[in-house]
């Protein structure tokens, strides 16, 4: 068993993940969060809000994951939204076409048209997988699920594939909820769904999936970030395009460094690339996994100008990709004002009124009026369009007139009726589309790559195989649990990332025991703790079932608890123990929580 395996038998058998329909024979691409699992993953997503809602000011708002046509024709999804496909012509197996040139040592494959896909199949003799069969002609399969609005033919609907989209619609409600200023963020926590064509890397690859995205608007002409000194000493693992290009490694270097040297664009960006850092070492991602690559530019979204992302080294995917922070740029909001007719844009006021010199045309409107009558205001517009060679062109210096055609009638307008030259004029400010800065998070493989990068196993001689509290029943023979070495797992995961902060363990099932456990437990509850409680099986197995399901501290009720009050707390990581009193024991146990402390 490699890692990923001995994670998914822990995840299924301690409650994390399993797969969905099950009962039914599975799908691939589908994956249920168990109590365990679903409780991990909050805490993630609420780790995130707090990075991104507490602590940014953002925005969070909930759309639907149902689409009309519209949004999904303007953000181009409907249009350019799909991956190459390749069916076996024998026995109808589905695959991704640049997947079967990357198997067969195709460099960015992803980047093939598909007439350069088929020519590399037929050349390469690349055939069926599964049964050697000839495959089809490649063809672009659209990786939007489709849906009907409504009864009988319905209005047509999408499943939305990124959260992203809702965050465009609401523009210009969120920009009236920030008072009409920017940069302002709005963020989404929700599913997003993609119908793969075959999805074959388990957990990391899902046709329904938890995004967290946000969506920054900024003004395009300022991109340092007002907070940039916050991360900008962060160092971090980059991989830019041109390392990866030229075959080069990975550099490391301070956030400050790479946006200095332009190797990230702007501040916005590297602010967000630290961010991004900060949240995954933050929630147990272990930062000499963790590294920042930049799209090539022929692998970036069809939306993006610039895009990192943070990869994450899993021991049987290799890097994989988790996160990606893009500059979207004007994209998305010009496409939703095109395809719906309605302006999206901020009007920026300056910090000083701006003083410009433009050329301008000042036709004589009182006097062209009276002479032109139902047409002077038409041959004012067109005089104030005209820049000066333009005017000079139209001048008939012997009438002295602008001599101007409008639908084959000649009008000529006196040249003293029109002044121009450079005026200075005084702006107060600008209407602009604004760029957006989208950081966007893959949650369920960052749940699996928490998981991975906690997931410890540990060889226990024989003589540690038996814990116990320091005051044992000596009657309860069991909680020596094997004279034979034995593997111990444990779920390192962080204190607020762990399903439980705490467990109640009755040393043994006797009724005062159990008597004043559920009291320590309620006294657990109350204080805001989440508290598991377990009074099955030997004290030792509960022990090693609380390590696997990553609880970092479990308190052990004995009967020194009755006669003086106190309680262990022992510490996953470790094994050991200390003493406590049970009446001070929720504000203990909230400092460990809060300071991740360690019992050595
Ligand atoms: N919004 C970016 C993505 O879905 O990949």
């Amino acid at each position: 068993m490699d890692i990923y395996d001995k994670i998914i038998d822990l995840a299924k058998r301690r409650g994390f993940l399993w797969n969905s329909f099950e009962l039914y024979g599975g799908a691939a691409g589908f994956f249920d969060y168990g109590p365990n699992g679903c409780s991990v993953k909050r805490n993630i997503e609420n780790t995130w809000r707090d990075y991104y809602i507490r602590k940014e000011g953002y925005f969070e708002i909930e759309a639907p994951t149902v689409g009309i046509e519209d949004v999904y024709i303007a953000s181009g999804h409907v249009g350019g939204f799909s991956d190459p496909l390749c069916e076996c012509v024998e026995c109808h197996s589905d695959f991704r076409a640049d997947h079967l040139l990357e198997a067969a040592g195709f460099e960015n494959a992803g980047a093939f048209s598909l007439k350069e896909i088929d020519e590399k199949i037929e050349k390469n003799n690349i055939v069926c997988s599964e049964c050697g069969g000839k495959l089809g002609t490649a063809y672009d399969f659209n990786l939007m699920f489709k849906t009907k609005i409504g009864p009988g033919g319905g209005r047509q609907g999408y499943m939305r594939p990124e959260t992203a989209q809702g965050m465009f619609i609401d523009f210009d409600r969120l920009l009236i909820h920030n008072r009409d200023k920017l940069p302002f963020g709005a963020c989404q926590i929700g599913k997003s769904y993609r119908n793969e064509i075959s999805p074959r890397q388990g957990v990391l690859r899902l046709r329904e999936f938890t995004q967290a995205e946000c969506e920054i608007f900024v003004d395009p002409e300022e991109k340092t970030h007002p907070e940039f000194s916050k991360y900008e000493n962060v160092t971090l693992l980059l991989y830019p395009r041109d390392e990866q290009e030229n075959e080069g490694n990975p550099i490391e270097m301070t956030v400050k460094e790479a946006v200095d040297s332009g190797i990230i664009a702007h501040e916005f960006l590297g602010y967000y690339v630290a961010l991004t850092y900060d949240f995954l070492t933050e929630i147990g991602i272990d930062k000499s996994k963790l590294r920042f690559r930049q799209h090539l530019r022929d692998e970036m979204a069809h939306y993006a100008v610039d895009c990192w992302d943070a990869e994450i080294l899993t021991e049987r995917f290799g890097w994989v990709e988790a996160v990606g922070i893009a500059d979207r740029t004007d994209y998305d909001l010009k496409a939703h004002s095109a395809q719906s007719k309605t302006e999206l844009s901020v009007y920026v006021e300056f910090p000083e009124p701006v003083f410009e010199k433009r050329f301008t045309v000042r036709p004589d409107m009182a006097k062209l009026g009276p002479l032109f009558k139902g047409k002077a205001k038409q041959i004012g517009d067109l005089l104030k369009y005209m820049s000066e060679s333009e005017l000079l062109e139209y001048e008939n210096k012997e009438t002295a007139t602008y001599d101007l055609k409008i639908e084959n009638e000649l009008y000529k307008v006196p040249s003293n009726l029109v002044s121009f030259g450079e005026e200075t004029i005084k702006l107060s400010g600008k209407t602009i589309v604004p760029h957006v800065i989208e950081p966007s998070y893959g949650i369920d493989r960052i749940t699996y790559c928490v998981l991975e990068h906690a997931f410890y196993e540990e060889t226990l001689e024989s003589s540690e195989t038996s814990e116990s509290s320091e005051i044992s029943d000596t009657s309860e023979k069991s909680e020596k649990e094997s004279e034979e070495d034995e593997t111990r797992t444990v779920l390192r995961l962080k204190n607020k990332i762990a399903p439980f902060s705490v467990a109640v363990l009755p040393l043994i099932g006797k009724p005062e025991l159990l008597k004043i456990s559920k009291q320590i437990f309620e006294s657990l509850v109350d204080s805001g703790l989440n508290v598991y409680y377990d009074d099955t099986g030997t004290i030792g197995k509960r022990y090693r079932r609380n390590d696997e399901i990553g609880i970092p501290y479990s308190v052990t009720i004995d009967f020194e608890t009755i006669d003086e009050n106190t309680v262990t707390i022992r510490d996953r990581d470790s094994m050991k123990q200390i003493r406590a009193g049970a009446q001070t024991l929720p504000e203990k146990i909230k400092e460990m929580i809060k300071t991740e402390y360690k019992i050595e």
